[in-house]
C-alpha cells in the first residue's frame, strides 16, 4: 500500500512544525524524506523521527535533493526563509504540487497579525514559481506542539487553498492521513485568512496559558 503513496518531501523538516508533520505522515504510511540546509542536519532529523518511530521510514536530504526525490513538498520554514528556500529548489517543482505552510510572523510581536505586500505569503511563492507549480496553503492553523505525540488528537481543522482543486484535494486526504480535517477553503487567496489567523492563535495561546489553540469549522456533514 506504501508503494501507492506519493513521496513526500519536508523542507526545513528539522524544524518544529515540519518535524511534528514529518512524524505523523511517516506514521500514516507515507514515504517522507526530511530536508535541511545541510544533508547532515536533515540525516539527524529523520534519525530523531525513526528513533521516535521505532522504524527506518524516514529519510533524510539537503532540500534540494529531497525536493527532487519527492512528488510532494512541503515547506515549513519561517517566514524570513520562504523566498530564499523556494528559489533554491524551483528548478525540480515543476508539474509537482508545493503545500506551504508559512506564516508570515514578524518576530518579536508574533501575536500581531502582518500581511505582505502582495496579499498573503503564498501568493507571492505561486507568483516566483508561475503556473507550472500547483501551489497549494495549509497546516497554518496546526501547532507543532503535540505533533509528536500520537496519543494526543490535534484538534485542528485545515483550511486548504489553492487555485487547482485537483492539488487542493489531494493536500486534503494529507491533513486526513494525519487524523486532522482538511478543508476546501477557496483559491489561493485565501490563504490570506489563514495565515493572519495564527496571530490570533498565538494570542490566545499566551493569554490562556496553553499550548496549542486550533480552529473548528461547523456545521460540515460528517464526511466532508
Ligand atoms: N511551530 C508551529 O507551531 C507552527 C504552526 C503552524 C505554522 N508554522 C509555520 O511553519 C513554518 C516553520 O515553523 P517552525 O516553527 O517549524 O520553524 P523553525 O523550527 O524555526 O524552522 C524550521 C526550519 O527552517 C529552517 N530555517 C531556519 N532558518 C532558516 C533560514 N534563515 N534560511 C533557511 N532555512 C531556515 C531550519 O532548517 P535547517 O537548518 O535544517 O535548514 C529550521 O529547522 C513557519 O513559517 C511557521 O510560521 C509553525
Amino acid at each position: 500500500m506504501t508503494d501507492s503513496l506519493p513521496t513526500l518531501a519536508v523542507l526545513g523538516g528539522t524544524g518544529a512544525e515540519g518535524s511534528g508533520l514529518a512524524f505523523r505522515w511517516a506514521y500514516a504510511g507515507y514515504p517522507v524524506i526530511v530536508g535541511s540546509r545541510t544533508a547532515e542536519k536533515a540525516q539527524a532529523g529523520a534519525a530523531e523521527l525513526n528513533a521516535l518511530l521505532g522504524k527506518d521510514l524516514v529519510r533524510g536530504m539537503d532540500n534540494l535533493s529531497a525536493a527532487t526525490a519527492a512528488q510532494i513538498v512541503i515547506l515549513t520554514v519561517p517566514y524570513s526563509a520562504q523566498k530564499s528556500t523556494i528559489s533554491d529548489v524551483a528548478k525540480v517543482l515543476e508539474g509537482k504540487i508545493l503545500v506551504d505552510v508559512t506564516v508570515p510572523l514578524v518576530p518579536p510581536k508574533v501575536n500581531r497579525v502582518t500581511l505582505p505586500a502582495e496579499g498573503s505569503a503564498v501568493e507571492a511563492v505561486q507568483k516566483m514559481l508561475g503556473a507550472g507549480v500547483k501551489v497549494v496553503s495549509a497546516f497554518q492553523n496546526v501547532s507543532a506542539h503535540h505533533l509528536k505525540d500520537l496519543a494526543h488528537t490535534v484538534e485542528c481543522d485545515v483550511l486548504v487553498t489553492g487555485d487547482d482543486i485537483a492539488s487542493r484535494e489531494i493536500v486534503i486526504t494529507l491533513a486526513n492521513a494525519v487524523g486532522l480535517r482538511g478543508i476546501h477553503a477557496g483559491p489561493l487567496c485565501n490563504s490570506v485568512v489563514a495565515e493572519a489567523l495564527t496571530s490570533v492563535l498565538i494570542t490566545i495561546n499566551q493569554r490562556y496559558k496553553i499550548p496549542g489553540a486550533g480552529i473548528r469549522i461547523t456545521g460540515l456533514p460528517e464526511q466532508s
